[in-house]
């Protein structure tokens, strides 16, 4: 063969054997398959960042240095000295280090998240101008959470591409758009039932190949895969092959084009109903899952979860799984409030929807953990990694039970952005939790993060002072960006100097984007009305507010560092923090001092509650009118909803529908 003809066919194989080998399931669909272990432990102690984390950011940090000061220097172009600027960036140890979580809230928060992201993305249309674009390009972490994590996880998985390709496709007729979720999840098809049952045959299929492949299945893997049809329409099979590892592999993330995403979910002990701030925190990133807690203090190759191990070390002759780290079942995982609401009173109504889709989907389980994700076998087992004094049980157990990474209370993703070793100068927290009855945000998500660090679990983080919910409300810092934590001497009680942390709340400005997050389904226009009105939260009405914000939000990214080399700060962002850090003075002065810098011109109108006038439900229709019934059932009840979560439940449930809720229950179920 000729040279030039065997350079050819050696590249037509590769191109065929590139994409599924290593990156997809060695199955190519939802089942696991065997492959042979890597060399070495698949665990590690939970010391610092790993090799490969480290690796990565050598080659993340000159992109997003170079994206940060062209963000910076626009930033602060009227400023009367730019000798601060120059000086960060003079030095690559002094350039700020730039993290974003994104909150849970089901499709409200994938939706308005995607519009505060979109606002720091330079790839959006009017960014540029009047918004935070090309901060997104300088940021080195983005952590999601539920549907926070259902944002960060379809623009990551999908060759990270923008929330703008995603709005300029979104109304394209064909199934294939990106966040099509004009019909519920629980009738995919809409009116046309043979869509539907197509849909749930495949999702069945791919479920009991995994089941029959020796694997436990449960809800989640049906929440996981029913999901990827609206994340990853236009993969083969929804992504039924795509694996959670298979982003190594990616260009744009080998290159460090883009931030390193991270998903957050909590562990649940085996028989456990308790989620507190004692529960272990899990972190998923494209190399790794595990945990900075005490209990259990280890990472695990993610590529090869539901392999056989015994401390890290294969247990089967050196043969491993992949392609159980499915993009979906992770998605799912971290959004997996099922155990949650059918344990909570006023969840009780939507048990009967629950279980008809176990019965459905999981025909043979039997149990009480169907409602978990279940990564079994443990690959934790037999770590001798943790803090003696805590429980073993995370390395005791057969199997590993996570569930959404908000039911500890901590709505926002902050753990894997407080690492110690991440350190991080600033942290933007995206809040669209739904603590206020008319599912607003209140802080709790916040106060739960400065609390936790002082449990046992906790101790190893740092975290700014933050007031009460009540003063959140009060002071409307649940309305408007705040800065937390802008003084690094003043936090010199805690572990360490905690990152900067600015607060991003929903809030009202051109739509109520205050939706249940129930709500499964969403109209064309209300999807774009609710990024745009996230767009317009983060940027302050596209800087209408306050035109020096875009100054300001540079003076925050700055701060640590100027601290820290005590350099001068520039006159302007002497009067942002002013404007826009919080202190303990704010709560004695009788919570006017923030507001007064703005001459009262904050919105009040976000209190507006929800009005009916939007697409509702299946679900918030149905679950409307059983408010009477779940409230008989909660007042007898001691365990009053203690989280955001079941408190959504709760705000669903007073929805003043009254139509006839009961029979739309047995409809659905009738129809599945
Ligand atoms: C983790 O640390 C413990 C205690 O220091 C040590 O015994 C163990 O060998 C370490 N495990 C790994 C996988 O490095
Ligand atoms: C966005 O920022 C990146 C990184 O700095 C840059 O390569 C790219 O050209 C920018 N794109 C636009 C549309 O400004
Ligand atoms: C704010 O900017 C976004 C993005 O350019 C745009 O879609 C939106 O219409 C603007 N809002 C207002 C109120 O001008
Ligand atoms: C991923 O996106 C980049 C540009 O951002 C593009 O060059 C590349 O072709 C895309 N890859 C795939 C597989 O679509
Ligand atoms: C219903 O869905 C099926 C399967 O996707 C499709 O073949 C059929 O054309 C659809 N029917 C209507 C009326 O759209
Ligand atoms: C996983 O499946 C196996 C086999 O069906 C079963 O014995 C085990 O109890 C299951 N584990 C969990 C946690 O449900
Ligand atoms: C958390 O764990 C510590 C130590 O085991 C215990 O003292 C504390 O009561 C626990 N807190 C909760 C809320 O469970
Ligand atoms: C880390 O990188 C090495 C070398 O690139 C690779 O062999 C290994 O599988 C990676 N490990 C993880 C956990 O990503
Ligand atoms: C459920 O169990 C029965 C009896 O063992 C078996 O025939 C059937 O195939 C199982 N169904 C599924 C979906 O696994
Ligand atoms: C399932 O839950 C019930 C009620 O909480 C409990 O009595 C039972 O022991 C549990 N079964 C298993 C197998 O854990
Ligand atoms: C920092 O501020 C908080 C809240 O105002 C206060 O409780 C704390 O004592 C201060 N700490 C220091 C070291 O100044
Ligand atoms: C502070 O607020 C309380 C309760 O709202 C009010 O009674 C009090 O008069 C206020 N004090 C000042 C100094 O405004």
């Amino acid at each position: 063969m000729q040279l030039n003809e065997l350079l050819v066919a050696i590249s037509v194989l590769s191109s065929l054997t590139a994409t599924p080998v290593t990156a997809w399931s060695p199955t190519n669909g939802y089942t696991p398959g065997k492959v042979s272990c890597p060399e070495g432990t698949l665990l590690r102690n939970a010391t610092g960042l790993s090799q490969n984390e480290t690796e990565w950011l050598k080659k993340r940090s000159p992109i997003a240095k170079d994206a940060l000061q062209e963000f910076l220097t626009r930033g602060t172009v009227n400023f009367s000295d730019d000798s601060l600027v120059k000086k960060l960036f003079s030095d690559d140890k002094n350039v700020p280090k730039v993290g974003i979580a994104a909150s849970g809230g089901g499709y409200r928060a994938m939706l308005v998240a995607a519009g505060m992201v979109a606002a720091m993305d330079n790839r959006t249309v009017g960014a540029n101008e009047h918004g935070l674009g090309g901060l997104l390009q300088g940021s080195t972490y983005l952590s999601g959470l539920s549907g926070g994590n259902w944002l960060t996880t379809t623009l990551a998985w999908n060759n990270w591409t923008s929330v703008q390709d995603i709005l300029d496709h979104m109304s394209d007729t064909n199934t294939s758009s990106i966040w099509n979720i004009e019909n519920s999840i629980l009738s995919p098809g809409g009116n046309n039932q043979t869509a539907t049952n197509e849909i749930f045959g495949a999702i069945t299929k791919e479920i009991n190949g995994k089941i029959d492949a020796g694997f436990n299945a449960t809800l989640v893997d049906v929440w996981g895969r029913a999901l990827s049809q609206y994340f990853f329409p236009n993969l083969p099979e929804a992504g039924a092959g795509l694996t959670w590892s298979t982003l190594r592999d990616a260009d744009v993330f080998k290159n460090g084009e883009m931030p390193f995403p991270i998903s957050v979910a909590d562990g649940k002990y085996p028989g456990s109903t308790v989620i507190s701030s004692n529960s272990t925190v899990f972190e998923f990133n494209p190399f790794e899952l595990g945990s900075w807690d005490p209990t259990l203090n280890a990472f695990t190759d993610v590529k090869y979860l539901g392999s056989n191990v015994n401390n890290g070390e294969s247990i089967d002759n050196g043969q491993c799984i992949a392609g159980f780290d499915n993009t979906g079942f992770i998605a799912g995982t971290s959004a997996d409030i099922f155990n949650l609401v059918s344990s909570s009173p006023q969840g009780a109504m939507f048990g009967g929807i629950i279980s008809s889709f176990t019965k459905k989907f999981l025909p043979n389980a039997t149990g009480n953990d169907t409602d978990i994700g279940i990564y079994a076998p443990n690959p934790f087992k037999g770590a001798n990694t943790m803090d003696q004094q805590y429980s073993s049980a995370l390395s005791e157990a057969e199997s590993l039970f996570l569930v959404d990474g908000g039911e500890d209370g901590e709505g926002i993703p902050f753990a894997p952005l407080l690492q110690k070793d991440r350190d991080l100068d600033v942290i933007f927290a995206l809040d669209i939790t739904d603590d206020t009855k008319d599912s607003w945000p209140n802080g709790a998500a916040m106060v739960q993060t400065y609390q936790r660090q002082f449990t046992s679990q906790g101790n190893h983080s740092a975290f700014p002072y933050v007031p009460t919910t009540e003063e959140f409300i009060k002071q409307g810092l649940n309305k408007r960006p705040t800065f937390f934590g802008c003084d690094a001497q003043n936090l010199t009680d805690l572990t360490y100097i905690p990152p900067l942390v600015v607060y991003v709340p929903n809030t009202e400005y051109s739509f109520p984007s205050n939706t249940s997050t129930f709500q499964l389904n969403y109209k064309l226009e209300d999807r774009i009305s609710i990024i745009q009105n996230g767009y317009e939260a983060m940027t302050m009405g596209n800087f209408t507010k306050d035109s020096d914000f875009l100054g300001c939000i540079s003076c925050a990214i700055m701060r640590r560092k100027q601290e820290s080399l005590d350099v001068e700060l520039p006159q302007e962002c002497e009067q942002c923090f002013s404007t826009y850090c919080w202190n303990d003075k704010s709560t004695s002065q009788n919570s006017t001092s923030t507001a007064t810098n703005h001459n009262g011109t904050w919105t009040n109108s976000t209190s507006a509650t929800h009005s009916g006038s939007h697409n509702t439900t299946l679900l918030s229709s149905v679950s409307a009118s059983a408010t009477a019934r779940a409230e008989s059932v909660s007042s007898n009840s001691s365990s009053k909803s203690s989280s955001s979560k079941s408190k959504g439940a709760a705000n669903l449930l007073n929805a003043k529908n009254t139509l006839g809720a009961f029979a739309l229950i047995n409809a659905i179920v009738n129809l599945l």
